[in-house]
């Protein structure tokens, strides 16, 4: 059986720092499966259905690539899966002691489920969707850090308008 990664978040919406991960992620592993979660509490821009759309439309070429989402526990979908490990990126500090408690979590809860943290790469350690979202909410530029169908998606969130005038 080829090892699996699975690679999980919000992605809401994917950027280019996640993409830098997940491509490097899929020269250690032959498959990498990207995980996007549903999660009813935590207010998103994009729908679950947009968030996979865009990933998928971006992924399309590379069957070794797959998108799902999932809601629950990780180490669920990840058994269910058959992933043998989590990979996350670390960007700073700041990120630090929250994704050391979810990874010593996970571990609790599947002991076999190794997670692997990835540095970014220095051109998106600062990047963020949240950041994304707030710089293309006032109209600021983004073309460089994130995908084209991203840019895209989040003009018709913010400037409607634009979409439907002739
Ligand atoms: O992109 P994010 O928001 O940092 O991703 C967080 C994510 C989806 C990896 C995390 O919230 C998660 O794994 N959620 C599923 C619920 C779960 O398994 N929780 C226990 C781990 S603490």
């Amino acid at each position: 059986m080829e090892r699996k990664a699975i690679y999980p978040g919000s992605f809401d919406p994917i950027t280019n720092g996640h993409i830098d991960i997940i491509e490097r992620g899929a020269k250690i592993f032959p498959r990498v499966l990207i995980a996007v979660v549903e999660n009813p509490k935590k207010q998103t821009l994009f729908s679950r259905a947009e968030r996979v759309e865009m990933i998928r439309t971006i992924f399309k070429d590379n069957p070794r690539i797959e998108v799902r989402s999932f809601h629950g526990l990780l180490v669920d979908f990840a058994r269910e899966n058959a992933a043998d490990a989590v990979i996350r990126g670390l960007r700073a500090v700041s990120d630090f002691e929250y994704e050391f408690q979810m990874a010593l979590m996970n571990k609790k809860l599947n002991p076999s489920l190794e997670t692997l943290f990835m540095m970014p790469s220095a051109a998106f350690i600062f990047l963020s969707s949240s950041v994304i979202k707030e710089v293309a909410a006032l109209g600021g530029r983004i073309g460089d850090l994130v995908p084209p169908i991203v840019e895209a998606r989040l003009g018709e969130k913010f400037r409607p308008a634009e979409r439907s005038s002739p």
